[in-house]
């Protein structure tokens, strides 16, 4: 398979360097924070666990809280598994060589890479710049279709632009896969993490009966270190043939994880309000920072999630400003070359509480470079 740019940068940096200013989890929860987070059912679970394997479909108690997030998937139509592990079954399970698959760009890389390497043919949809921030144009989306073409996949609220689609829009995509019989592929990661309530699109899974949507604790809920995840679909048969594709993986999901991961369910509405609050802050912050320094930077306003892809407007490449900041104030950024962009962009990650160091080392960049 081809390099994960994303996680090869990441595992390059992410331990090294002193500030990460391009996270796109939210600030993580201690063990403690989440165990002060049990109700009695939940505290006797954890305190009484046994250390087995456990049920490959994952805990039956973990599919019916998963199920709560939906409105037309039973426990039984959920599977659980690590986020990346979900991408990787889905994509191997569902698709054969030769078809064709059109997913939205810049994207998480195995959104399309696990595709084109099992010998998919692979079309990205970019989204753009335009003056009222990252769009999408569903005519492109169109233009794209072939008759083989079998998926099409979709992440919102969207990683790495913050984009999220109105409700017009959304729709407009569904219909779009509906007509021409495509399976919709929807990466829901960020899901919960909506600026405006009224703004949360309903899950794929729930408004189109040939969706799978992927959804997790990593990134809306803190928890990456969990690996705790789901993928989730009325076709029943595919969650059949997603559980017999794990046998090959991980076979079944890490107990504590299990029973943490229905603990943080359960205080969802505690958490995700909590990492809103983070967002908020930072983005007022960055929103300033990049007033400030307009002639280098440009931002560009996300419409949800914890993650903003704005434009570097100084001198060189974007990749030789993010490797200079690196080497001269110690702080990691991502440029949108590790998601294959052209035009110098790079990512924020709004959703931790570091941000504030990250933007004060960056001003002493950008005040000696200037
Ligand atoms: C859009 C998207 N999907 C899936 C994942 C994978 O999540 P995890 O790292 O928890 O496996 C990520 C992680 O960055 C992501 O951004």
């Amino acid at each position: 398979m081809q390099p994960f740019k994303l996680e090869r940068y990441f595992a390059q940096h992410e331990f090294s360097a002193e500030v990460l200013m391009s996270s796109s989890d939210c600030e993580s929860l201690s063990l403690e924070t989440l165990l002060n987070l049990c109700d009695p059912e939940t505290e006797h679970l954890w305190k009484n666990l046994s250390l087995g394997y456990t049920e490959s479909q994952g805990l039956p108690l973990l599919r019916a809280e998963i199920s709560t997030l939906y409105t037309r998937v039973h426990p039984d139509q959920v599977i659980t598994l690590a986020p990346e592990e979900g991408i990787y079954i889905a994509m191997r399970t569902l698709l054969r060589p030769g078809d064709h698959v059109i997913c939205l760009a810049p994207a998480y890389q195995s959104l399309y890479q696990v595709a084109a390497d099992s010998g998919c043919q692979v079309s990205l949809c970019w989204l753009r710049q335009t003056t009222s921030g990252w769009q999408l144009d569903p005519q492109q989306i169109k233009d794209l279709i072939r008759p083989n073409t079998r998926m099409l996949v979709v992440n919102f609220p969207h990683n790495p632009s913050g984009f999220l689609p109105s409700r017009a829009l959304f729709e407009k995509i569904i219909d779009l896969a509906a007509q021409h019989n495509l399976i919709l592929f929807s990466d829901e990661m960020y899901r919960l993490l909506e600026y405006k309530t009224e703004d949360r699109l309903p899950a794929a899974c729930d408004a189109y009966p040939n969706a799978v949507s992927l959804g997790g604790l990593s990134k809306s809920m803190s928890l990456p270190g969990l690996r705790a995840g789901w993928l989730a679909a009325r076709n029943r048969e595919w969650i059949q043939s997603f559980q017999r594709y794990k046998d090959y993986t991980t076979i079944c999901s890490s107990a504590p994880s299990e029973v943490l991961a229905v603990i943080a369910l359960r205080a969802r509405e505690e958490i995700v309000q909590t990492n809103l609050g983070i967002i908020r802050a930072n983005t007022a912050l960055a929103q300033a920072f990049f007033a400030h320094n307009a002639t280098w930077l440009e931002w560009i306003p996300p419409l949800a999630g914890p993650i903003a892809l704005p434009h570097y407007t100084g001198p060189g490449s974007v990749d030789e400003f993010c490797l200079s900041v690196l080497q001269q104030q110690n702080v990691m950024i991502v440029p949108g070359s590790m998601f294959e962009m052209e035009g110098n962009y790079f990512r924020v990650g709004l959703g931790r509480k570091n941000l504030p160091e990250a933007l004060r080392r960056l001003q002493t960049y950008l005040d000696a470079a200037a």
